[in-house]
């Protein structure tokens, strides 16, 4: 069992100054959705997987349960590279379904602690198999990435929608620029759905999102000094109809000044200025092919729910 964490805390910490500085000096203000995810708010998040209107998690899980072993037999990797890993509590499915095939699995995550259980948790799972955690960002960490054997990369969950369509596109590239041909992308994305169902999964009953979205407040008190009182902070959840994406944003209900030491910056909100702090892109199934076969891939497997929510792909490397 191996754990390479190529974002060092030094390198982690510069990252959240540049952004917090360049996110909360422009207007409107935000905020990028890595710094959601601290200890707190990865086990949030694993909470909201588990919330009757948070369709996601369980939609891609019934697909992977029904398709992981079409996969397995048409891909058959010897490595299985997963972006974004978290708790890898779906992993297990297609582990199971690739374990004729695969040596090697490498869980990527930004959140050290969470990867680390993971990967001892996985270790002894899964014996046969040699586990190799990478902790950094999904969008630089595919550099660092081990090599050897036929690889599927999986990058799942709908996270490819946390990307603005540039970055997307870049990562796109960048990831089929690693590929050879043959290998491959097992992507998971959230389909452009009814509007009530999307808003009820970004803005739940119980208020879970709300306290995973505050949760960003306090990782800039924690880590930059901050002083933002989270509890002067409503959650809203927001469908851009132009983009076809969720934006989660913070609403000040008050005007309020908030110092950030780390920074050397104090900032000011009026009442009711919001910080976005997530986009969630959902996709139409034409654009999603369109986009991977601009960025080098060809589509050869699209599984879909029955209410048509999420889409679970298969594309190879051309
Ligand atoms: C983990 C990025 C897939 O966008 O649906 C859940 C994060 N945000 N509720 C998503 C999230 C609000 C989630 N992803």
């Amino acid at each position: 069992m191996i754990v390479d964490v190529h974002l060092r805390p030094e390198d982690l910490d510069d990252k959240l100054r540049e952004d917090a500085r360049r996110g909360l000096t422009s207007e409107p203000k935000y905020l990028s959705p890595t710094w959601l995810y601290d200890a707190r708010g990865s086990e949030l998040f694993v909470e909201i997987t588990r919330l009757p209107e948070y369709y996601p998690t369980r939609t891609e899980f019934a697909l992977l349960r029904q398709h992981a072993a079409d996969f397995a037999d048409s891909v058959r990797p010897e490595m299985l590279v997963e972006l974004g890993s978290g708790a890898s509590e779906k992993t297990r499915v297609l582990l199971d379904a690739l374990v004729p095939y695969l040596r090697t699995y490498v869980p990527q995550d930004v959140s050290e602690p969470a990867l680390r259980s993971a990967v001892t948790r996985l270790s002894a799972e899964y014996p046969a198999l040699s586990v190799h955690g990478v902790v950094g960002d999904f969008t630089d960490s595919l550099a660092h990435l081990p090599s050897g054997g036929t690889r599927a990369i999986a990058f799942l969950g709908g996270t490819i929608g946390n990307l603005v369509p540039a970055d997307r596109a870049e990562f796109l590239t960048g990831t089929a620029g690693i590929l050879r041909p043959g290998e491959w992308l097992l992507l998971g994305a959230g389909l452009v759905t009814d509007l009530d169902a999307l808003l009820a999964a970004y803005d739940d009953a119980a208020g879970v999102t709300a306290e995973f979205d505050r949760n960003v407040l306090r990782v800039l008190n924690d880590r930059l000094g901050a002083d933002f009182d989270p509890d002067r902070f409503v959650h809203r959840a927001v469908w851009d109809a132009e983009n076809e994406w969720i934006e989660m944003r913070l609403e000040a209900t008050e005007a309020m000044d908030v110092r950030i030491p780390g920074l050397d910056l104090e900032i000011s909100f009026g009442e009711g200025e919001q910080i976005r702090t997530e986009i969630s892109a959902k996709f139409r199934l034409a654009g999603l092919r369109q986009e991977l076969a601009d960025a080098g891939f060809v589509v050869r497997h699209e599984w879909v729910d029955p209410e048509a929510r999420f889409v679970l792909l298969a594309a190879e490397r051309r």
